[in-house]
């Protein structure tokens, strides 16, 4: 798998892609990142890329033409010239107008064999790069970034964990929070009790039925706390859901 991210700011990337388990396994090669300047595509003096936006109002707005230069020179055809839908590599545009970034999301990306990641800046790209080119937009929540950086390096980590190898166990990305619809379970670590505050019991038992009773439950009782909307969607067991109403019917929800 190989990432490119389409940038302004490349030094953006230089140590957050580097870090902990991202970092271990960019320099054990299970997958590559690249990081291309934008700036490089611009053909005039000044390197300009972005401009003021038609119709009037603040902020600037990504230019085409460096970017389509830019993806031309990555390899990229234009839309109707395109590999086949199955291909097996996608352009990503982040920007908080797209379509949500999920870890189903994350599984199909972590699929492929290539991801280009352009980060939208100021007040947004040219509309026409989507025009042109097969683009997903994408965004990482509903709130609003300055600029795509952030979002692209959520992304790059969300997906890359998936793949093989990335996790040393990869029984912790089956656990995941939203891997079964339902938030991951809390979890504890030495020292046993903490000024008084015990760990629960079940986690201390040795019998890994419990533990894995006890793991499910916990899940489900915090997912119904912050996230009652995933319970609706999740596959619950019937004990579960008789468990989801006792929980309901205690907290008066
Ligand atoms: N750019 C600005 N806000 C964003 C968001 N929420 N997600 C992705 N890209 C963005």
């Amino acid at each position: 798998m190989k990432f490119e991210i389409i940038t302004l700011f490349p030094d953006y990337f230089t140590l957050s892609l580097q870090q902990s388990l991202i970092g271990k396994a960019v320099e054990k090669k299970l997958f590559e990142i690249e990081i291309v300047n934008l700036r490089d595509y611009a053909t005039d003096k000044h390197r300009t890329v972005d401009d003021t936006p038609f119709g009037g109002g603040g902020g600037m707005v990504l230019k085409v033409e460096p970017l389509d230069r830019c993806l031309n020179a990555l390899g990229y055809t234009r839309k109707g010239k395109q590999p086949a839908p199955d291909s097996k590599q996608r352009i990503i545009l982040t920007s908080a107008a797209g379509v949500p970034f999920t870890q189903e999301r994350a599984i199909q990306y972590s699929l492929l064999e290539r991801i280009t990641i352009v980060c939208g800046h100021y007040l947004g790209v040219d509309e026409r790069i989507v025009q042109l080119y097969d683009v997903d937009e994408v965004s990482i929540g509903d709130y609003v970034l300055t600029g795509g950086e952030p979002a692209a390096a959520v992304m790059v980590d969300a997906i890359a964990r998936l793949i093989p190898q990335v996790l040393g166990n990869i029984g912790s990305a089956l656990d995941d929070s939203y891997m079964n619809q339902i938030l991951g379970t809390p979890c504890y670590t030495r020292p046993a009790v903490y000024d008084g505050v015990e760990v629960p019991s079940e986690l201390m038992s040795g019998n890994h039925e419990e533990i894995k009773r006890y793991r499910r439950k916990a899940a489900i009782q915090k997912c119904l706390q912050y996230r009652p909307d995933l319970v609706e969607k999740a596959d619950l067991t019937d004990e579960e859901i008789a468990e989801v109403e006792r929980l309901r019917r205690k907290n008066n929800t």
